[in-house]
């Protein structure tokens, strides 16, 4: 896993200190997306098992054009140009003007031309009725007015597309690394659902059916001052549900939550857990 520290340190103006840097208000979304833009794809994880599967359900489909909903800085973007080739045309879209600079910078990087980069929100997307082959969104829903983006993706999708969400249920995130030692983190992330909140919800959307719940289990094995790292960077929003002195004690507890349970700190090993929920419109 790489992690450029100089280049995070630059980004939280964290000169040599570790522990305690600015409060930022929980409301605040934007501005803790903008702050972490440029170095989000270093501070995440990207894993393929889940565009393999997307891939798979999608392979009978003559026509690609999809649409990208909470892109962020790309990096699932790249992946999906990456397995689904040349036929792919995606709107990638995102509330976060640096997360989309940031998209742009990344698939020109990699000759990627078939994409418009659009800032929006979810629950109004700026694209035309019964226009989509496909809808993902990666990572964040729980960000999302879920009703909103559930209607605007039935309104914008064809009959029979597809919308996959990855996510990370409540209980999933319990059992994490974070959710097992770091004090308050799975109290405090609320907004993610767990699958039968998801389905009273998704009943809502009259032409939308859940198709199938696919569950992935990501092997992970790091250091602790890896894992420390991250949590100084925010690399989860949830760490801005934390007053500065409150995350400053919860993550001196975490440190010694890890080496108290685990016998070497040069080894600390998990399985992050994921959910994809794969959701049809009007399927004849
Ligand atoms: C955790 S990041 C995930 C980014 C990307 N999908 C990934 O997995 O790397 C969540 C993204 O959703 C965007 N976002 C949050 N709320 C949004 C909303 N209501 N509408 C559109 N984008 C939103 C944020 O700006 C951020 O880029």
């Amino acid at each position: 896993m790489k992690f450029d520290q100089e280049k995070l340190q630059d980004v939280y103006n964290l000169g040599n200190s570790n522990i305690g840097f600015a409060h930022r208000a929980k409301t605040n979304r934007n501005s803790h997306f903008s702050r972490i833009a440029s170095a989000y794809e270093d501070l995440r994880t990207t894993d393929i098992e889940q565009i393999i599967f997307i891939r798979n359900n999608l392979h009978n489909l003559t026509s690609l054009k999809g649409a990208d909903i909470g892109c962020g800085c790309g990096r699932y973007t790249a992946e999906l140009f990456r397995i689904l080739g040349d036929k792919l045309h995606l709107t990638c879209i995102d509330e976060n003007e640096d997360m989309l600079k940031q998209l742009t910078k990344n698939l020109e990087g990699k000759d990627l031309q078939n994409f418009d980069a659009v800032k929006a929100p979810a629950n109004n997307l700026p694209v035309e009725s019964n226009s989509l082959d496909f809808i993902v969104s990666f990572n964040a829903m729980h960000h999302f007015d879920i009703i909103g983006f559930l209607n605007e993706s039935s309104r914008t999708l064809k009959d029979n597309g597809y919308l996959f969400i990855y996510t990370r249920l409540r209980s999933q995130n319990k059992r994490n690394i974070w959710g097992r030692y770091f004090p308050k983190f799975h109290e405090k992330e609320t907004r993610l659902c767990d699958l039968e909140k998801f389905k009273i919800v998704l009943e809502k959307t009259r032409l939308l059916k859940l198709d199938s719940v696919k569950y992935f289990m990501h092997k992970r094995r790091v250091s602790t001052n890896w894992l420390i790292g991250r949590a100084i960077h925010h690399h989860y929003s949830t760490f801005d549900l934390y007053d500065r002195k409150e995350f400053d004690n919860a993550l001196l507890k975490f440190r010694k939550n890890i080496v108290d349970n685990f016998s070497n700190r040069d080894d600390i090993f998990w399985e992050d857990e994921n959910t994809m929920f794969v959701i049809r419109k009007n399927v004849q």
